[in-house]
């Protein structure tokens, strides 16, 4: 991603019958933006449909035609384009769609291209000339492999992929996993959330693009102001904005209502107005404290999250809670305020303190468990492998969120699938006096409920060693440590506030993608006591 090109429109490529236009049409609505065929705007523009215009003008007049659709297509808002099957052979053409926008080809073996133009009859001059008879699917069949041989190289030379065995949703959802690209809707006006390298010199141009208003207050810590407030108050002021830094002193313990009552008085010696942009630079603290802080400034101002841990950007930065801890327990105060932009830069978490990362690492396993069986294979795979693909995890453990906080966005009832490892991960972490991060108290979470989904019959022998050994091979703990007192342990679990009328329900864990919520667990007290 770069800051020119982020903001923009995606232009589906690829061979006639890739399904460009009906993946096209499904992205365009799940991403909420319009969506425009390339083929069909010049058949509408020139009042005839592509066959007749090769016929009348040649390819030369339809090439003419298709250049200057391009132009009027790129310069209008963001969107997604399916272009034509051959629009971007035109070196001009190919280089101004770059600098516009994403371009992803859609790839898919020759006879499942044959079997989709077979039903659609007289729109593919180039392949269809001499056609028309009885003779009609070998002569498809030879121009079409021709066809494909001659663009080999052509098609290869763009992002690839291949989304032939899919529905157009599952298709649509494929493309943007891969473009890290995404629009959150069912809370408020609904929000994009843009992953990739370079997001955080976007951040500007985003923010304009959006008509996100001045003066921005960019709010971060005091270790993540250090190493990345420069860059974005330069893509800010590149940008147009006045922007001002507000510094928070590092840590859970600062989450608190004087760091809220800091940054109103931060906000307005900033002079910011209703309309005017707070955006959270840092890890799921600073996102917490400054969300919440734009939820209740002037009765609310928009902010714009851009998460820098792991934790930020997998889960805190998604959903649209905001709040503060009590005295009496964490995250007692707060409120749905959902962000008017998410934005990730995975590049930032080379600066991550390995410990932080790690325990990030529990909450992508915690989401590959619930809901990605691919990205818990590549978890799998260890640390290292996990580390040298720090985006596509970044942009997968996203994904699971972003699914679920769709369907869900107010915790009525599926978004407690989140809470897998969590019920009792939280009570571990108090009872070790919070000497556990928070992700391996998850991580420990999630291996004795997958045992207690075990020996309920919810889930198969065997699926708790397999959470187990994919996270001790990411050196995280999965044993609740012998130091900590067990009675204390299912005491702070009864205090629990997920407690619905005086139950503790789970969500527990039934095979790799799939959990189960509102579980109640039988017995809990002699299994702790054992475990
Ligand atoms: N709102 C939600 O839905 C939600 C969900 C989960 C967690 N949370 C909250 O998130 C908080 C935990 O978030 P966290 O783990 O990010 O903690 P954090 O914000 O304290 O960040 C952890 C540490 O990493 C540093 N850091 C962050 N990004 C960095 C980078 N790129 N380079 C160098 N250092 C960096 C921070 O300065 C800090 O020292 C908790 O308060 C939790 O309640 C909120």
């Amino acid at each position: 991603m770069d800051a020119e090109s982020a903001h923009s429109t995606v232009f589906l490529y690829g061979p006639p019958g890739s399904g460009k236009s009906t993946v096209g049409q499904a992205l365009a609505q799940a991403l909420s933006i319009p969506f425009w065929d390339l083929d069909e705007e010049i058949e509408n523009h020139a009042e005839m449909p592509v066959a007749e215009i090769f016929a009348i003008e040649g390819e030369e007049g339809f090439r003419a035609r298709e250049k200057r659709m391009l132009d009027l297509l790129i310069g209008k808002v963001i969107g997604v384009v399916a272009l034509g099957g051959g629009s971007l052979l035109d070196p001009d053409n190919h280089q101004r769609v770059t600098s516009a926008g994403q371009i992803l080809c859609l790839d898919a073996p020759v006879e499942k291209l044959i079997e989709r133009l077979q039903t659609q009859v007289g729109k593919r001059p180039l392949l269809e000339e001499e056609t028309g008879s009885s003779a009609r699917q070998e002569i498809l069949t030879q121009n079409l492999s021709e066809l494909m041989q001659r663009r080999f190289s052509h098609y290869a030379s763009f992002p690839q992929i291949d989304v032939s065995g899919m529905t157009p949703d599952e298709a649509a959802w494929a493309v943007q996993m891969r473009l890290g690209r995404f629009h959150v809707s069912g809370m408020g006006a609904g929000y994009d959330v843009l992953v990739g390298p370079g997001a955080l010199d976007a951040l500007g141009v985003q923010l304009r693009v959006r008509n996100l208003k001045g003066p921005v207050a960019l709010v971060s810590d005091d270790q993540v102001g250090e190493l990345y407030a420069t860059q974005a108050i330069s893509s800010l002021e590149k940008a147009g904005y006045e922007a001002q830094t507000i510094l928070l002193p590092v840590g859970e313990q600062n989450k608190t209502l004087e760091s809220i009552s800091y940054l109103w008085e931060a906000f307005l010696q900033a002079g910011l107005e209703r309309g005017s942009c707070v955006i959270a630079l840092g890890g799921g603290v600073v996102g917490d404290l400054a969300g919440f802080a734009a939820a209740t400034y002037l009765r609310g101002v928009p902010w714009v999250a851009v998460p820098t841990s792991l934790l930020a950007m997998a889960d805190a930065s998604l959903g649209g809670k905001t709040g503060i801890d009590l005295p009496q327990g964490k995250n007692l105060v707060g409120a749905f305020h959902p962000p008017a932009l998410v934005l990730s830069d995975p590049q930032v978490l080379a600066t991550l303190p390995e410990t932080e990362l790690r325990s990030g690492m529990a909450e992508i396993v915690k989401a590959a468990v619930i809901g990605d069986p691919q990205l818990f294979e590549l978890c799998q795979q260890g640390w290292q492998v996990l580390r040298a693909d720090l985006g596509e995890v970044v942009r997968r453990g996203m994904g699971v969120k972003i699914r679920i906080i769709q369907i869900d966005p107010y915790e009525k009832d599926q978004r407690a699938a989140l809470n897998l490892g969590h019920t009792i991960g939280h009570a571990i972490e108090r009872a070790s006096g919070f000497k556990l991060r928070h992700g391996e108290a998850v991580s420990i979470g999630m291996v004795v409920e997958a045992r207690l989904a075990e020996r309920m019959g919810l889930a198969k022998a065997g699926l708790a060693g397999q959470i187990a050994s994919t996270l001790q091979s990411l050196e995280l703990p999965t044993s609740i440590p012998a130091e900590i007192d067990r009675k204390l342990l299912l005491e702070t679990m009864n205090l629990d506030k997920k407690r619905a009328a005086g139950r503790v329900l789970f969500a527990l864990p039934v095979q790799i993608g799939e959990v189960k919520t509102g579980c109640e667990v039988e017995d809990i007290e002699s299994f702790i006591l054992a475990g």
